[in-house]
């Protein structure tokens, strides 16, 4: 099969895109390399990539000229820079995955919607969302990936287009760009940096390595049914949780650990019910305290890797989402 993976030089989208190349399926990448992408996440594999933006009809036929299949991953993905600006998500999330479906529908091609537990929104202790569930978005990032969702229904049920949703839990693993919580607390950890905790930092998430959660996708990929939402969930935890085991495995210092002011609108609970995929067949390979020890040793090897990003645009958006909550 020839498919093209959107946002393929991104975090999970790499991890993807040589997934399926490692497997003797034919790949090229869509990517419009914010700051988000970077091509040595691809180092290694002979998979083409086309620097190019989704929302573009012209670049997107470019690269999916002879392709059976796009799997979409680009996107703009972290809810806090959504807070401080969110236009750039509704042109990415919503307006270019209407572009994708379009070329989709002209095309015949399959279609697979990376999307996100987060559409559900926040799950009361004890509840997990199961894949028919309401759309309950809380932050504009989450907002503008159910707007994509709804265009993807909407494209298989009026234009036919043979398309699928996967919706992932957090995800962690090596090159995940160091704003997300683990990889920014393992970096910031071994650079002996604060580790900026919102609010009472007891907010849970479910965390999926990504190998597992690429896996998931591809079967999605490969078995999902037209219309058919898949769930692809991972083990639940708290966050403060999650920062005792970044400690105990960089040997930081607890000192570094600092309670800020909380995001706003920040959902406390994540759950989700991964039953369907199950039935698929999948089942995760990674355990958290285990993926979790391999992606710490990633990040503590490969400084080569983290430390560039953590540079020009990089410090501009740290300075304007944590000094009024890091300084005195
Ligand atoms: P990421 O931010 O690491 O990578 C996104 C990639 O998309 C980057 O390479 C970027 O350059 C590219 N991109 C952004 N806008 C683009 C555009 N207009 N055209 C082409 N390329 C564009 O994201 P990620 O964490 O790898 O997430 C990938 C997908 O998975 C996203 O759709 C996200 O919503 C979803 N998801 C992420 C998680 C998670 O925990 N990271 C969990 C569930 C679902
Ligand atoms: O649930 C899936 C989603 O997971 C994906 O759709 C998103 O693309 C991805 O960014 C992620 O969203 P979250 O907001 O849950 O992930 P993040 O790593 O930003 O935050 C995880 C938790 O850690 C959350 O409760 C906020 C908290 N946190 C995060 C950061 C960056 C902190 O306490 N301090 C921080 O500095």
């Amino acid at each position: 099969m020839k498919v093209m993976v959107t946002g393929g030089a991104g975090f999970i989208g790499s991890h993807f895109a040589k997934r399926l190349a490692t497997a003797g399926d034919s790949v090229v990448v869509l990517d419009k390399l914010t700051y988000a992408g970077n091509p040595r996440n691809l180092e290694g594999y002979d998979i083409p990539l086309v620097v190019g933006d989704i929302a573009d009809p012209e670049a997107v036929a470019q690269a999916a000229a002879g392709c059976d299949a796009i799997v979409n991953f680009a996107a703009e993905s972290h809810v806090d820079r959504s807070i401080l600006a969110a236009g750039d998500f509704i042109t990415t999330d919503v307006y270019g995955t209407h572009v994708l479906l379009e070329h989709a529908r002209a095309h015949g091609q399959r279609y697979v919607q990376v999307s996100t537990d987060e559409v559900y929104g926040d799950l009361p202790p004890g509840e997990s969302a199961v894949e028919g569930d309401p759309l309950m978005p809380s932050s504009p990032y989450s907002a503008s990936k159910a707007g994509g969702d709804l265009q993807v229904l909407a494209y298989v049920r009026t234009h036919g287009v043979n398309a699928s949703i996967s919706r992932g839990a957090n995800t962690y693993g090596p090159f995940q760009y160091p704003e997300k919580l683990i990889s920014l607390f393992t970096t910031n950890a071994l650079d002996g940096q604060p580790l900026p905790v919102y609010g009472d930092g007891r907010q849970r998430r479910e965390w999926i390595h990504a190998e597992d959660h690429c896996a998931g996708i591809e079967l999605v990929l490969r078995q999902g049914e037209p219309g058919g939402i898949y769930n692809v969930g991972g083990e639940e935890r708290e966050n403060l949780d999650v920062i005792e085991q970044i400690l105990a495995l960089t040997g930081a210092s607890r000192d570094l650990l600092k309670h800020v002011a909380d995001r706003a609108g920040h959902d406390r609970r994540y759950s989700i019910d991964s039953t369907r995929l199950r039935g698929l067949g999948w089942a995760p390979k990674w355990k958290f305290a285990d993926g979790i020890a391999q992606t710490v040793a990633w990040y503590a090897e490969r400084r080569d890797w983290w430390e560039p990003i953590k540079s020009g645009e990089y410090l501009a958006y740290y300075r304007e989402q944590y000094a009024h909550r890091l300084e005195p």
